[in-house]
Formats: structure tokens, sequence, C-alpha cells
């Protein structure tokens, strides 16, 4: 291949000591190619022995307890937050700890029709809540290429509100069509909620342009950063948006684990989602008052172990230098997407060049389903995703019922890519297309 790569952005051979799972064998004893990173990473010793650490020392319930393990483990629980905050470039209090980048996007879904029910019969609201009560004709504007999860929460609101959900179209190299961004933002466009990178096509989206259309006629912009986060160094603050979600399990932390950051003025007026313990500040029979966020919006014991372990997580990557883990994936990228556009019968799907674009690379192959592809290749040892990737109307739009994805990361080298495009090279000839 001509593809040059950047040497020493990241030593590989040195991360893959920190990942054990990566040297286990695979189907009778090959080596294992784990290429499916934008579905789940894998976990450095680091993250596993932060999260053990925190149970063989300090678990408690956290914001509860009178006793010594109860206040250590509430310093973790926060320490994190201040840590991951501050891999985001945001304060501590911004950040609110979901389940994972679905729950964050439904806080923000949810704020939507709770404010619009209770609005309808008076109930008390934050202030500042009437940006988020929605009237019947409203418009919720998403793009074609959205995962479900910042799609299906969308339409519940508009089920919910009368509301209207519109997108931003495809253009057939995978990217947005924002020939008609001035028609789809309108004065009643309320919410603007798009993904800054795609996990169906790699594409990577323009954040400011959409943020400013979106800020213009006073919609809250919601970004969908969950593929991206793990990936480029990233200030939140610096954005333009009003609201960031993103999952631990994507970026070397737990499962268990989202975050959604938001400006303190977004999170002051809102109001809660999940309700319960914890997120009150009085309550009676009758009723109860919420705390300030980020609490407002964590009911019950939450998730400390993976919040620690996403902690140790953000200092993993902060190690490593996120400019340098940006580096090696675009390398790695430019070196597969040459070696893929070189097997015959594989279309790749999404843009085909580095502009614009991460390394989580959608393909089909003429005449064999993905699902068997991925089968031909697990056989091979290496591990894709099939399917529509949670972007049905995106793979729609591109025309194609479903793609085969390899979607490498820090713990990737060439060697890998190599094996993976010898064994993609041998997959139409298992099929008899070649
Ligand atoms: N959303 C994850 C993916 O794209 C699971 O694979």
């Amino acid at each position: 291949m001509s593809v040059a790569i950047s040497p020493g952005t990241i030593d590989v051979r040195r991360v893959r000591e920190d990942f054990p799972i990566l040297d286990r064998s695979v189907r009778g004893g090959g080596r294992l190619v784990y290429l499916d990173s934008a579905a789940t990473t894998q976990k450095p010793l680091a993250v596993l022995d932060a999260e053990r650490d925190y149970y063989l020392t300090s678990n408690a319930a956290v914001h509860r307890g009178a006793h010594q393990l109860a206040e250590e483990a509430t310093e973790a629980f926060e320490g994190a937050r201040a840590r991951i905050a501050d891999f985001v470039g945001a304060r501590a209090d911004d950040v609110v700890f979901t389940r994972n980048a679905t729950e964050s996007l439904n806080l923000m879904a949810y704020a939507f029709s709770n404010a619009t029910a209770k609005a309808a019969h008076g109930a008390p609201l934050p202030p500042g809540a009437e940006r988020f009560i929605l009237r019947e004709g409203d418009e919720i504007l998403v793009t074609e290429m959205e995962h479900h999860a910042n799609l299906v929460p969308w339409q519940e609101v508009c089920s919910k509100t009368g509301a209207i959900l519109r997108w931003i179209p495809l253009t057939p190299d995978g990217r947005l069509d924002l020939s008609s961004l001035s028609d789809l933002v309108t004065d009643r466009t309320r919410v603007v909620s798009f993904t800054q990178q795609s996990n169906l096509l790699g594409t990577i989206n323009p954040v400011a342009p959409l943020a400013q259309a979106a800020r213009a006629v006073g919609a809250l912009v919601v970004l969908d950063a969950c593929q991206s986060i793990p990936h480029m160094p990233t200030d939140v603050t610096a954005l333009g948006v009003d609201a960031v979600a993103w999952s631990g399990h994507k970026m070397l932390g737990p499962t268990g684990i989202g975050c959604l950051w938001a400006t303190p003025e977004t999170l002051a007026s809102m109001p809660p989602f999940i309700t319960g313990g914890s997120m009150i500040e009085t309550v009676t029979m009758e009723a109860s008052t919420f705390a300030e966020p980020p609490k407002r919006f964590e009911a019950g014991v939450p998730m400390v172990a993976q919040a620690v372990g996403l902690a140790a997580a953000c200092d993993y990557l902060d190690a490593l230098g996120m400019g340098n883990v940006a580096g090696h994936e675009a390398s790695l990228t430019a070196y597969a997407l040459e070696g893929i556009a070189d097997v015959p019968g594989v279309t790749i799907v999404g843009p085909a060049d580095l502009v614009d674009r991460g390394s989580a690379i959608s393909f089909t192959v003429d005449g064999v389903h993905p699902h068997d592809v991925g089968q031909v290749l697990d056989s091979s040892g290496i591990a894709v995703r099939v399917g529509h990737h949670c972007a049905w109307p995106g793979c729609r739009a591109m025309g194609v019922p479903a793609t085969t994805r390899m979607s490498p990361y820090i713990y990737n080298d060439t060697d890998d890519i190599d094996d993976f495009i010898q064994a993609l090279g041998r997959v139409r000839q298992v099929f008899g297309e070649a």
C-alpha cells in the first residue's frame, strides 16, 4: 500500500500490553483482531484496577452515609466527575452521570416532554423552563444519519407534544446535504440534535454552521458525541452547543456510565427525568422540590465504580494525548480506506477519503450479505460489526439494508488492517462470487 503511516504517534506494542484480552485466541487458536471499537472499546488494566481498588477499599453508597467509607466513596465519585469534566474542558457541576449516551439523549428529550406536560396544567417548573415547552407545530430537527438513540427519543417527544420532526438528508457519499438548511431551520425550530461523528458512516459533521443556524432562531442544540469524544481532543464549551452526550464504554471506560454535559443555564432550567432518592430538595406526601444540577438528574445510588473507572480511562487517554490518538486513527483510516478500495467487489458506504471522516468504515461486498461477511471475517479472528448499526434510516438513505463495519482504535496497527484486508479478499471466493 502507498499510504504513509506517521510513525510514533502511538506505541501500539506498548499499548497492547495494557489490554490482555487482545492476546487471547479465538475460533480454535486464531489471533484476535479486534476492529469493533465503535461498538465498544476494550479496557486497559488501569481501568480494571481502578474499579477493583474502589470496591476493595472504599465501596459505599455516596452522598448518604455518616461513616468513613461513605465519605471516601463520595470523594471518589465527585473526584471522578471533576476528572471526566476536565477531560472535555468542562466544570464538574455541568456534567451529569447517566447509564450511557442513550440515557443522556433521553434526558434531554424528556426535558421537553415533561416541561410541556407540566405546563399544560400549571405545575411548577424551574425558572427558564419556557424554552422546553413545545407547542403543536413546533419543529425538532435531526439528521438522516442519526443513531436510533438520537432519533427515537425525539420521535417520542413529537408524538407526545404535537411537535413535528424534520431531518437533514444525506448526500450519496454519506455527508449531510446542507443545501436546504435555511428551509429546514425555521422560526418554529426548537431543537437541533445531531451527531458529531456518524457511527454508521464515519462522517464528521460540521458542528459550527449547524449550531449557528440553530441558535439564530433560538433553538437548543444537542450534540451526540459518542463517536467523537473518544477519538479527538474535545472542549465542549467551545463547540457552541447547549448539550453534549457521550458514553464511557466507547473510550476505554466501563459499561454502565454515560455523561451529559450542558451549559449551567440549560441544566438549571430543565425539569428532572428520572425521579426518586438523592435528586430531591424537600419531600412531603403532596409534592417534592428538586436539587440543583447535577444531582437533580441523578436519582438513586449512582454508578460509582464506573465513574472511577471512566476517570482512569481519561487519565490513560490523556497520557497518550488525544491529538496523538486522532493522528494514529487518521493514519490507520487512510491505510484501511486504500486497502478496502483495492479489494474487488467491495464498496465503501460513507466518505471514501479522509476528509472529515473518522475511523469507523462501513462497506458492502457484492453478492454477500453483511452477516455472512462478518462470519467469514470472524472465522479468521477478525471482530467487526454487521447490521444496520442502530441507524436504519441512514442505511436506507444510502441504499443498503445493512453493512459490515470495521472500527480501529489505539491498540490496532497496520498488521491488524493487513489481516483484515486479506480476510476481506477471501469473502467473495467463499461464496463463489469471485
Ligand atoms: N452504537 C454502537 C455501535 O455503533 C453500539 O456499534
